[in-house]
């Protein structure tokens, strides 16, 4: 039988690759999206939805939609997500209340609206997109990298309470991925504050770079992929090169060393 995934953030980046990649496997996407009229990429199999996922009447809307249109949902992938870079002094709560709403509060409405379906038929994967940086901090990126911790936390303490449903939940961790995540998406903080100003300037050309080069979305989505079909209990799947290369070191470095670098590498 055809099997259902639904992802969120499927416009760009991550998320339209993997509503590809799913497509191209035969399987039928509820490719969730802000602005659903805007997707002009979309192929056979693939359904696109309008979902915000700081809107709880949007995520009830869709998610009823796609029961009643396909029957089911096999797999939700948690994947729409920004960052909010700068200095945590420049940043608004306004802009830090949204950078939780959307990784974090979000991520979560929209499980909670799923469960009940995944429970009753007792079988339903859930993949939350979490980052290299729920486990690890880079400079001016300390309020995303909070909503990433939290998303590592989240998902890591829910597997146990899913497990007796047969609902596997899977973190999916990128290193760098050349998407919009740079470029377009980034909340950049400003205030009148200024005593940051040379620090953040210094920083954000190194952190464009590293997206810039690097890995392709499709990596990631093939990570996915192989999550969601994996009928094992592993929880984590670091996605591309780099960040097995950082998550092995960030694993067996000391925390001093492991600052030693970040410092050497991308403040100085
Ligand atoms: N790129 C990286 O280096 C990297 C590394 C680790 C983890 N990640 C994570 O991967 C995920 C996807 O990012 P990406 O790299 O593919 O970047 P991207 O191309 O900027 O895609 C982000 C997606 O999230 C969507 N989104 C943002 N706020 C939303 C909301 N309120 N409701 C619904 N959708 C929303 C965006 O929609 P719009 O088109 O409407 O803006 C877009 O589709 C994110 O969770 C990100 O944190 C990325």
């Amino acid at each position: 039988m055809t099997k259902t995934v639904l992802i969120t953030g499927a416009s760009t980046g991550i998320g339209r690759s993997t509503a590809l990649l799913f497509a191209k496997k035969g399987w039928t996407v509820i490719a969730t999206m802000r602005s659903p009229e805007k997707a002009d990429w979309i192929t056979k199999n693939i359904h696109p939805l309008q979902l915000d996922v700081t809107d709880l009447e949007s995520i009830q809307t869709a998610i009823a939609q796609s029961f009643s249109k396909f029957g089911t949902i096999d797999v939700l992938v948690n994947n729409a997500g920004y960052a909010l870079m700068g200095a945590f002094e420049n940043c608004s709560p306004e802009q830090i209340r949204k950078q939780f709403d959307t990784n974090v509060f979000g991520l979560m409405e929209v499980t909670r609206a799923v469960l009940p379906h995944f429970r009753e038929r007792r079988s339903g994967v859930i993949i939350n997109i979490a980052s290299i940086g729920g486990k690890m901090a880079f400079p001016i990126y300390s309020l995303y990298h909070a909503t990433k911790w939290a998303v590592e936390g989240f998902s890591d303490g829910l597997q146990y309470e899913l497990e007796p449903f047969n609902i596997r939940v899977k973190l999916i961790e990128p290193g760098p991925i050349k998407t919009d995540f740079y470029d377009r998406s980034p909340d950049i903080a400003k205030s009148d504050i200024t005593a940051y100003d040379e620090f953040v300037d210094r920083i954000l050309p190194k952190m464009s770079r590293a997206g810039e080069q690097g890995a392709p979305p499709e990596d990631v989505a093939a990570t996915i992929y192989k999550a969601a079909i994996d009928s094992s209990s592993r929880l984590r799947y670091p996605s591309d090169r780099l960040a097995r290369i950082f998550l092995t070191l960030r694993k067996v470095l000391p925390d001093s060393a492991f600052s030693t670098i970040i410092r050497s590498t991308m403040v100085r």
